[in-house]
């Protein structure tokens, strides 16, 4: 890609994910489904954010496998390698560049509204890193230093886009070139389908995450079949059959949450599920979602076992995928040194 035809067409996505232990059912129904569903219609760059993994202690060893594990299964899920760009964020140092130039522009007081970090860093945010403080800046340079439109995740990541969009508004601001034009277009979120926020399968109002203690309050995407069936079979919910609409669903988070899990699965509305299963109990429920889920998860986790036979391969992927991203990131960060006031 040139420097020109990315001027010419600004439109590109952008979306990472953490290397920090299993993926789970919330990331692939939140995130990568539909990174692979978009990846036809927008030029799409994808990135293991290995640096934002760091912001919590990890093992170096582990991190390492963690990498070519996430790696896998965003291929096994089917993001295409040869027209999407995939890479690990850590190989392209243009990314803690720009964070820098952010960090300039950022106030404190934005930061200390994020909630994520709040929750994070509990009650001992003394101890916690500068780095996980800081992260959402990184975050926002992930965004812009691709100039990408649009960010398909989950709900719980649309404080740290609208914090990118007020980033690139201010150094569009303090920054300008002699036509007075904006640098920065504004990103925006795509949250999409109808499991935005996947639940803990042991308790409704949680979100299903990869640090709970309890494994089986998630499905991850490496499960056996009858891990997944366990688990669906033990998860909580309740004695009344599932109703008709789903206002009678919202003061039930478990059945609402099996329920957004269907339909994300079977790219159905949960509306259109209810009316499937409206009067049945979970007896009849969830020995089907079971069957979907495990024919949605299990072609996903043989295909990453088998990719994960080969790492060297995987290295091989990546690396294509940092020089694609470089080839955009370079001029970019380029353009922004030379407003900022740098000699590059
Ligand atoms: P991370 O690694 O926590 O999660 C990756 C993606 O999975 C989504 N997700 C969920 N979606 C629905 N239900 C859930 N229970 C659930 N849990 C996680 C997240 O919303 C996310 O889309 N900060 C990001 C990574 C990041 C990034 C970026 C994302 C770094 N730079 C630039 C977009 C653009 C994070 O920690 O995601």
């Amino acid at each position: 890609m040139t420097k020109e035809s990315i001027k010419q067409n600004p439109q590109r996505i952008f979306s990472g994910i953490q290397p920090t232990g299993n993926l789970h059912l919330g990331n692939y129904l939140g995130a990568i489904k539909n990174w692979v569903s978009l990846q036809s219609d927008i030029p799409s760059i994808f990135s293991i954010v290995d640096l934002h993994a760091i912001t919590v202690p990890q093992d170096p060893a582990k991190l390492r496998s963690s990498i070519h594990e996430v790696t896998a299964a965003i291929i096994a899920s089917g993001v295409d390698v040869k027209n999407s760009i995939l890479f690990n964020q850590s190989s392209v140092k243009e990314h803690t560049e720009l964070a820098w130039i952010f960090n300039c522009v950022c106030r404190i007081g934005w930061l200390n509204r994020m909630t994520q970090f709040k929750e994070k860093a509990g009650k001992n945010r003394e101890k916690a890193t500068v780095g996980l403080y800081n992260y959402p800046v990184l975050m926002a340079a992930d965004i812009l230093l691709y100039k990408a439109s649009h960010v398909p995740v989950g709900d719980d990541q649309k404080q740290h886009i609208e914090l990118a969009r007020d980033i690139a508004s201010a150094f569009n601001n303090m920054f300008k070139n002699e036509k007075q034009e904006d640098f920065f277009s504004l990103p925006e979120p795509l949250i999409l389908g109808t499991a935005t926020r996947v639940m803990s399968l042991r308790d409704g109002t949680k979100k299903m995450s990869k640090s709970d203690d309890s494994d089986a309050s998630r499905i991850n995407l490496t499960d056996t079949r009858d891990q997944i069936s366990n688990k669906i079979k033990k998860a909580k919910t309740d004695s009344n059959p599932l109703p008709e609409t789903l206002d009678e669903l919202k003061t039930r988070p478990e059945a609402l949450n099996l329920i957004n899990i269907y339909a994300a699965l079977s790219s159905q509305k949960t509306s259109s599920i209810l009316e499937q299963f409206s009067g049945k109990g979970f007896s009849y429920f969830k020995p089907q979602l079971i069957e979907l889920a495990v024919d949605t998860l299990s072609p996903i986790s043989s295909e990453m076992r088998n990719l994960l036979k080969d790492t060297k391969e995987i290295d091989k992927i990546l690396k294509i995928g940092q020089e694609k991203a470089k080839n955009i990131a370079e001029p970019i960060l380029k353009d922004v040194k030379n407003l900022v006031g740098f000699i590059n």
